[in-house]
């Protein structure tokens, strides 16, 4: 196992436009903190004057790394350093490559993060590129240094004014600054000096800042996530191995591992040469369980209150890093936590604009794009939402060996697959039926069956059902409508619209339909159900007599409809998640029948679908 030797150092990162100067930046501040020797300094102001060029600091930097070469500076990578107060470690920054598919893999995530601007050139695109990027990366919070503010005579009013839009941006992508600092890498204005240029700047010099940062603010949720690395047998001991990541565990702590669904109690704690009596974030331990359930490597282990979610589906902000097209047919490798799992891509949501922070629809992606993707697999994953928790909601995507993509989850439009089992069912003892489905249907003359109608609200799902029912019925069939809407007034009055509450929208919805088939009736069920997985539970509640029908209409006509006015408040961002519009519908894969209503009349789809239910229920 792998042990994080600097998770005590806070880790630093270093963001900006290439030309802004992050590398004058370090090299200066590393001078002026004492950490570059004399000599060194005196011999590279040598060696500039031999070549005839003007020394810059960004050369110091080069030195340190050994990779000198006339005048071109290079990304940094791991640097050391201290200040009077602790120590640091500078790590790699972004627009080398290998930094961006570290920070995507996981391998180094950063504790602080400077956003560099020339206060001179203002607001770049790569600069916003850059803010988003780190948002992608887990990064909440940032340093803003305005650097070179010798080119502008030490203004104030512009470095306000590039303060303003910087700050303006920032907020619009949820990421907050610290503190906005002007300076000057080229005199050392501001970094551990205060300028005497700049009086009118009374906030912290950046080294203040820096050593007064508090990493613990760094928001880390108390709900735990303990990724499973690896699984020891020591004598006759399964040692379970992993690094906490969030939470606290200690003996006793009752856990769900996931996907396997199982609740289990730790039995000990394992470390040499004594165990401490609890462990927190950033620890790597071994546990044992109380109860030998299956763990395997890649499974997450979590709290009982509030665990994460288990996906088959899901939306994710993804960052695109190769050059290779994205394909819906390939099998892709996502790597999460400590998991690996093959997945597809479904969809290309839209494409975003960093600049504008516009999302554009119907587009190809390109290397280095910010889209957001809808991904399948056909395993259960473990996973959170990025809004509850950074660590477990972050991932990439492997085409072969070469990393292709790195995101992070967005929970918000698919539902958690994870079965809610724990609710004790002992004490319960089904009766039997006095009266049988074949005695029923014997009487009624007619199979029991549930007929489900699916599509999109206004594609005519409920006009259908009503004038199917009405025609069965004169018909002598013993047949009942379940309406969503009327559902949603009566039984399912406490529902939402959220994944969870479709969810149990449609199970509820595909229970009492059960019960009226148990009564020997036909029902007719008109729910949008946009999800193939839930709607695949509700037909597996009674399979044999299950029926699905696609009643068909695109959201373009069905907007045009818009019978109940529905979708033009939805367009107007009145309602929030609306099936279509901000919420997906999912087609059904092999619908027993398709209903066209863009094509067929009311009257042909009625026809239509009595004749085949005739067909299928009677004798
Ligand atoms: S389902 O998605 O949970 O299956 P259901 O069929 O019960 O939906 O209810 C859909 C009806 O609720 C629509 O026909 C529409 O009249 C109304 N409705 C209100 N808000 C929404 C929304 N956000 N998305 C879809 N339908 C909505």
């Amino acid at each position: 196992m792998k042990l994080n030797i600097d998770s005590e150092v806070p880790k630093v990162v270093v963001v900006g436009h290439v030309d802004h100067g992050k590398s004058s930046f370090i090299g200066r501040f590393l001078y002026d903190i004492g950490e570059i020797p004399d000599e060194k300094f005196a011999e590279l102001k040598k060696a500039s004057k031999t070549r005839s060029i003007d020394f810059e600091f960004a050369f110091l930097l080069d030195a340190l790394q050994d990779e000198r070469d006339q005048g071109i500076t290079i990304d940094t990578t791991r640097i050391f350093f201290k200040t009077k107060k602790r120590k640091y470690v500078f790590i790699d920054a972004p627009g080398h490559k290998e930094f961006i598919k570290n920070m995507i893999t996981g391998a180094s995530s950063a504790d602080i993060a400077i956003l560099i601007v020339d206060v001179h050139e203002g607001i770049k695109q790569q600069t916003k590129k850059h803010a988003y990027l780190l948002k992608l990366l887990g990064v909440e919070k940032v340093i803003i240094l305005f650097n070179k503010m010798d080119k502008i005579d030490y203004a104030e009013k512009k470095f306000l004014r590039v303060k303003f839009e910087l700050e303006k941006f920032l907020s619009s992508i949820n990421i907050k600054f610290n503190s906005s600092i002007p300076i000057s890498s080229k005199f050392g204005d501001n970094l551990v000096k205060r300028s005497t240029k700049m009086p009118w700047f009374k906030g912290q010099v950046f080294v203040e800042v820096l050593d007064k940062y508090n990493i613990s603010d760094n928001e880390i949720s108390h709900f735990i996530r303990f990724p499973i690395q690896d699984i020891y047998k020591i004598g006759d001991k399964r040692v379970i191995v992993g690094r906490i990541e969030n939470g606290k565990i200690s003996n006793g702590t009752e856990l769900i591992f996931l996907p396997s669904n199982e609740k289990v109690k730790v039995n000990s704690l394992e470390a040499w040469p004594k165990a401490k009596k609890i462990y927190g974030p950033g620890d790597c331990i071994g546990i044992t369980l109380n109860d030998q359930i299956f763990v395997d490597r890649g499974n997450l282990a979590s709290d009982t209150e509030s665990p994460p979610k288990l996906m088959n589906r899901f939306e994710s902000n993804v960052f695109w890093i190769s050059d290779k097209k994205i394909s819906f047919d390939k099998k892709y490798f996502m790597k999460i936590n400590t998991g690996e799992y093959e997945v597809n891509i479904n969809k290309i949501k839209n494409v975003i604009n960093t600049e504008s922070l516009d999302r554009k629809k119907n587009t190809n992606v390109l290397k280095n794009d910010i889209c957001e993707l809808v991904i399948h697999s056909s395993q259960f994953i473990p996973m959170d939402d990025y809004s509850f928790n950074k660590s477990t909601a972050r991932f990439c995507l492997l085409d072969s060996e070469e990393i292709v993509a790195g995101g992070i989850i967005n929970l918000k439009n698919y539902p958690d697959q994870r079965e809610k089992k724990y609710i004790s069912k002992n004490n319960i003892t089904p009766e039997s039926y006095s009266i049988t489905e074949i005695d029923r249907s014997i009487k009624f003359n007619h199979r029991p069956g549930i007929i489900w109608l699916t599509g999109l609200s206004g594609a005519g799902k409920s006009t259908i059902a009503k004038n199917v029912e009405k025609r069965l019925f004169k018909r002598n069939f013993n047949v009942f409508n379940l309406d969503g809407d009327n559902l949603r007034i009566g039984l399912n009055k406490n529902l939402d619209f959220t994944p969870e509450d479709r969810t149990e929208n449609i199970r509820r919805t595909a229970e009492v339909a059960r019960l009226f088939t148990q009564a020997g009736f036909l029902v007719l069920v008109s729910l949008i159900s946009p999800y193939r997985s839930e709607r695949k539970k509700a037909r597996d509640i009674r399979p044999e007599l299950f029926r699905e029908i696609y009643v068909k209409a695109s959201v373009d006509i069905c907007a045009k409809r818009d019978v109940k006015g529905l979708y033009a408040k939805a367009l107007r961002g009145e309602i929030e998640s609306f099936t279509g519009i901000s919420s997906p519908y999912e087609e059904p894969e092999k619908p027993n029948i398709i209903v066209d209503t863009t094509i067929e009349k009311v009257e042909e789809s009625v026809i239509k679908l009595e004749k085949y239910i005739i067909k299928e229920f009677s004798f």
